[in-house]
């Protein structure tokens, strides 16, 4: 039985991660699901004996078991001098090189910690755009504040991540230094190869490897997501032991009917193959929204190949249903919702009662936020099934560190599967190549001539 770290008193059996396909299971042909099994068993089958497309990129499966005591001890080992030489923390990387920290960091901050005071560093993300102006005014920002770097990237190679790596790199050592610099620089990358290792190596910054045959989007129980969550203040053992726990009730071992990974990623094809082409991912929680925005790259990147693959999208609700509600009621009727529940709040707060009544929302007084809230969600789930939405429902308990944890390792994993359902190649990503030989072409960068005489032909 596990005792989570935080909440001794909870063991895994009230405190857990539910799967609900019955509002789905009403939208496709009966029986599809349980038609399904062979396939999916399959698919578990190959990812275990690494027989699947992109077989070397198959580490995040028994990645959270393979996590050791002295691992976690060594990440929370840099994590502490970043925090005591740092205010503030740049985590530059792009893609699955930082949008699993954000998600979590994200998920578990105060909504407004920016305008609040910390004890741990602030964390700021960027290396994930090419704005000048957002640039500029990270600088800006940066110059009075003693500031640190997470430089994370796989290929050391990225261009977005490398710009913004050498912008900080000179004005961390011009501000602080070489000697603190060196403190406050951390690489997260390659073992051997790419510019991010070369200049680690040659300045001696502390580095951490990511493995090789982890993919960025499948990273972030990597030190690509652990180092930067360690540094925000968090409790990565609980992250971790979410994850592990996940790992154990996704195993393939676990039969078809009771492993919700495979439930998941067959509910999703079989909507897909019904004529569905948008997965929305719905929540209720704004902390939630950069978890959509890990899930969006983890499924779009992984499975939209070969002319395939649903779209995921993605909203925050009820603030989106003041807006993108009404074409999920009554528009296209090629879309299905995954909703994250979460069960119970981390606050209290309740609706105070007025003698005047003005609002005339006295019929809520005494009430939870979080009972309005939960009632927004069930009377949408009804409104949008009445208007031809299939409901998936993913609750988890409350928000902390192991919930996270679980839906990290539930999502990969279903996603896993998912890929192998299609016939694609989920591990790679050929398709976000093509926009970067046009740039470099564009940019003139050496060995892309060819190129730039093709695409400069394009632009006369
Ligand atoms: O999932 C992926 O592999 C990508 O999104 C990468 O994480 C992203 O392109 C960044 O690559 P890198 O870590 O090599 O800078």
């Amino acid at each position: 039985m596990y005792l989570c770290t935080k909440y001794p008193e909870l063991t895994t059996c009230n405190y857990k991660m539910k799967l609900e396909l019955e509002n789905a299971t009403g939208f496709i042909a009966p029986k599809m699901i349980e038609s399904l099994q062979e396939e999916v068993d399959a698919a578990q089958v190959a990812l275990e004996q690494g027989t699947c497309p992109g077989n070397d990129f198959i580490g995040w499966l028994h990645l959270p078991s393979s996590i050791t005591t002295e691992f976690i001890d060594e990440i929370k080992d840099a994590a502490q001098t970043l925090q005591e030489n740092c205010d503030a923390v740049v985590i530059a990387g792009i893609g699955g090189s930082y949008l699993g920290a954000q998600a979590v960091i994200a998920a578990l901050d105060d909504n407004f910690s920016w305008l609040k005071p910390t004890n741990a560093p602030r964390i700021l993300f960027a290396g994930n755009n090419i704005s000048e102006d957002y640039l500029s005014e990270l600088i800006d920002y940066l110059r009075d504040v003693r500031f640190g770097i997470i430089n994370i990237s796989k290929s050391g190679t990225t261009t977005e991540t490398a710009i913004t790596f050498r912008l900080l790199k000179k004005l961390c050592e011009e501000q602080r230094g070489k000697t603190i610099a060196r403190k406050a620089i951390v690489a997260v990358t390659d073992a051997k190869k790419g510019a991010a290792r070369t200049t680690a190596d040659r300045e001696g910054y502390r580095t951490f490897v990511i493995p090789d045959n982890v993919g960025g989007r499948f990273s972030v129980l990597t030190p690509v997501g652990l180092l930067p969550i360690a540094v925000a203040g968090y409790d990565i053992e609980a992250l971790v032991k979410g994850a592990q726990d996940m790992e154990k009730e996704c195993d393939s071992n676990v039969p078809y009917s009771e492993n919700p990974c495979a439930q998941y990623a067959a509910m999703r094809y079989a909507l897909y193959t019904s004529g569905k082409k948008i997965e929305i991912l719905v929540n209720y929680q704004p902390k939630l929204h950069f978890m959509s925005e890990w899930w969006k790259q983890l499924y779009g990147e992984s499975e939209g190949k070969d002319g395939k693959a649903l779209f995921p999208a993605s909203v925050d609700f009820s603030t989106d249903l003041h807006s993108m509600g009404q074409w999920i009621q009554d528009g296209e009727r090629t879309v299905f919702e995954t909703v994250i529940s979460v069960d119970k709040p981390n606050r209290s707060l309740t609706v105070p009662s007025d003698e005047e009544n003005l609002d005339g929302l006295n019929f809520l007084a005494g009430r939870h936020i979080d009972e309005i809230n939960h009632k927004a969600e069930i009377g949408t789930r009804f409104a949008h099934i009445d208007g031809g939405v299939p409901n998936i429902r993913i609750s988890i308990p409350k928000l902390d560190e192991y919930n996270l944890g679980q839906l990290i390792y539930f999502f990969e994993k279903g996603c896993g599967i998912s890929g192998q359902l299609l016939k694609v190649n989920p591990f790679n990503q050929p398709g976000v190549e093509a926009y970067k030989k046009n740039m470099f072409a564009l940019l003139g960068k050496p060995g892309y001539e060819e190129e730039s005489q093709k695409i400069s032909a394009r632009l006369k």
